[in-house]
């Protein structure tokens, strides 16, 4: 029988579908690959300083400052790929992004001279790196259940939830070989997850990361493979989101049972900072989706579009976060 929460969180992927099916897909279409320069000065408008200074200090952080300044320019389109230089008086950015040739179609950007090259190999390194990262995230849940299980133990929980914990471990280490493979076909390489040791901490240290980490991420963790389930552009890869859907609905259903449990022992001051860890939980949730996924990881991977993924986080906030 279906549980509450997995039944919510399919109603809140159905409510939003069809929205998605209005659209032109274009998943099986070739693509045109284009770049865009831009140059911004030294100091940099306000609006972009932040992102300028996190783009200087980290190369990794700069796809964001390139996704919004490309966005000003083209605001149908998502960056693929980009670079950075930095001068004494300026900072250049280069952005490839892809134009669709029309070859499933949908409409196209422009007008298409004879000779078009119908299809560009798609370079994958968007969809690969961000796998990678979810394969190296995966990874380190291993630990963080394995040391859930260990800390349940010390505070006396019931036995079904310190099993639970433990077959959440080897569900993560199943998570990690799989989307690790799902990666390296797309040639990226997961970082290691490197995890110092654990150290003793309170039951309310313990149920303020349960509802960050638990309530809240790996139910919206849930929430985003049942989606990709449904829309993600190959077999493989919905037959891997549907695995780790149904692994993560249970990680998010161990969260609240431990939520619970938790609660029983804790005093009311307690309980009150584990709700407002929760509740800040939501709201930096809120701020990664209002950023969205760039446009090949809706694509490539079946990632909600930034509508889609708004409509499910704003559904997923009303029915389970209030
Ligand atoms: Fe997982
Ligand atoms: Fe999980």
């Amino acid at each position: 029988m279906p549980s509450t929460l997995r039944r919510t969180l399919l109603q809140i992927v159905l409510a939003a579908a069809p929205v998605a099916s209005a659209g032109c897909f274009i998943t099986n279409d070739c693509y045109d690959e284009k770049t865009a320069t831009y140059r911004i000065p030294e100091p940099p408008p306000m609006q972009l300083e932040m992102l300028v200074r996190a783009c200087e200090a980290d190369a990794a952080e700069c796809f964001e400052l390139c996704q919004t300044v490309f966005q000003e320019n083209h605001p149908y389109q998502g960056a693929k790929d980009c670079e950075v230089r930095h001068d004494a008086t300026g900072h250049d950015i280069e952005v490839t992004y892809e134009v669709a040739t029309g070859a499933s179609g949908c409409p196209v950007d422009g007008r298409r001279p004879a000779g078009l090259k119908r299809c560009l190999p798609r370079r994958r390194t968007l969809a690969g790196a961000q796998l990678a990262r979810a394969a190296h995230f995966e990874a380190a849940s291993v630990y963080a259940f394995v040391a859930l299980a260990r800390e349940l133990a010390r505070h006396g929980a019931p036995e079904h939830l310190i099993d639970a914990a433990r077959r959440a471990a080897l569900d993560e280490v199943t998570h990690a070989k799989l989307v690790g493979t799902l990666a390296r076909a797309r040639g990226a390489e997961p970082a290691p997850a490197v995890v110092a040791p654990p150290r003793r901490r309170s039951l309310e240290a313990i149920a303020i990361e349960n509802a960050a980490e638990g309530l809240v991420g790996e139910t919206w963790a849930a929430l985003i493979a049942y989606w990709q389930s449904q829309h993600a552009p190959t077999a493989e890869l919905r037959a891997a989101y549907a695995q780790i859907a149904d692994d993560e609905l249970r990680h998010a259903e161990l969260a609240r049972e431990v939520a619970a449990w938790a609660e029983t022992r804790l005093p009311p001051a307690a309980r009150r900072r584990v709700r407002l860890a929760q509740q800040k939980a939501v709201s930096r949730l809120a701020r990664g989706v209002r950023r969205g996924a760039p446009a090949p990881l809706t694509d490539e991977l079946g990632i909600p579009a930034p509508a889609h993924m708004q409509q499910l986080f704003a559904d997923a906030r009303a029915q389970l976060w209030t």
